[in-house]
């Protein structure tokens, strides 16, 4: 087992990407903090279905976007386990709307969560990973952050090009002793992207090579690596999983 007894903290883990990377690190031996902020009932579901593997688990309702929140969250983790061992950044939104039929309102939504949430919850989750070996922080962006042009999204492009860059200025920051990583999805088949057009979904696929949208799996299998020892010496870096998309 990878991460027997390591405490793993995954932002919006109840759904989608954030609740399969919970599971994958559940059974590798890991003590998981699965984090919501509305769906309770997803997340009590993602907790007993690690409860049923064997693992342990805590469910705390959180909105990285709030300071208080983060705080919370962190203190109930260390509360709960001792300390935190992995922290993963995942927890995202995102409004597919014409660009300047954006609110304010909702492009500062976007940053609060999707980047600001990330940095607070390494600021609160620092301290308590600063005594431990093998720690890590490996954060969720988006080809979006890097070269994917797609205007209807331009608030989140901008937060995940924040995080990539957020990522590698932690990596810095942070050395030698904790490891700071990004894993950049493409598409991948979740909730998230329910709403699409199913003409935008087909002519998508064909621009990625390998002809389909990622499983949350395939990107829980670069993260769990990132976090790994078999990870050691790598740091500042960004790993694309997009299936080829051009
Ligand atoms: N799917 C893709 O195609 C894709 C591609 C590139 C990058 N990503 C990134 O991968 C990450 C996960 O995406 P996904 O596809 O798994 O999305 P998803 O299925 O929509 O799940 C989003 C998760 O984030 C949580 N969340 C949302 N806002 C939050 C907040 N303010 N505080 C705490 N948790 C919050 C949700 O909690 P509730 O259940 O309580 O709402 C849910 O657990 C995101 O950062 C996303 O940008 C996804």
């Amino acid at each position: 087992m990878k991460f027997k007894n390591k405490v793993v903290l995954i932002t919006g883990s109840s759904r989608g990407i954030g609740k399969v990377t919970a599971i994958a690190f559940a059974q590798e031996g890991a003590k998981v903090v699965i984090n919501y902020v509305k769906n309770k009932v997803a997340a009590e579901k993602t907790a007993t279905e690690i409860k049923n593997l064997g693992g342990e688990v805590l469910v705390i309702q959180a909105d990285v976007a709030s300071e208080d929140d983060v705080k919370r969250m962190v203190e109930e983790t260390v509360k709960k386990f001792g300390a935190i061992d992995i922290l993963i950044n995942n927890a995202g939104i995102v409004w597919d709307i014409p660009v300047f039929t954006k609110t304010v309102e909702q492009w500062e939504r976007t940053l609060r969560v999707n980047l600001i949430g990330a940095f607070l919850c390494a600021k609160y989750a620092i301290p308590h990973m600063e005594n431990r070996q093998g720690v890590s922080i490996t954060n969720i962006s988006s080809t979006n952050g890097i070269d994917t042009l797609s205007p209807d999204s331009t608030d989140y492009d901008a937060s995940k090009a924040g995080m990539i860059s957020l990522t590698k200025n932690l990596s810095q920051a942070l050395a030698p002793h904790i490891r700071v990583n990004s894993v950049a999805p493409g598409w991948v088949d979740t909730e998230i992207n329910k709403n699409l057009p199913k003409e935008f979904i087909k002519s998508e696929t064909e621009k990625i090579a390998l002809g389909r949208f990622g499983r949350p799996e395939e990107i829980a299998k670069a993260v769990l690596f990132l976090s790994s020892e078999d990870a050691s010496f790598i740091t500042g870096s960004i790993i694309v999983v997009d299936g080829g998309y051009k």
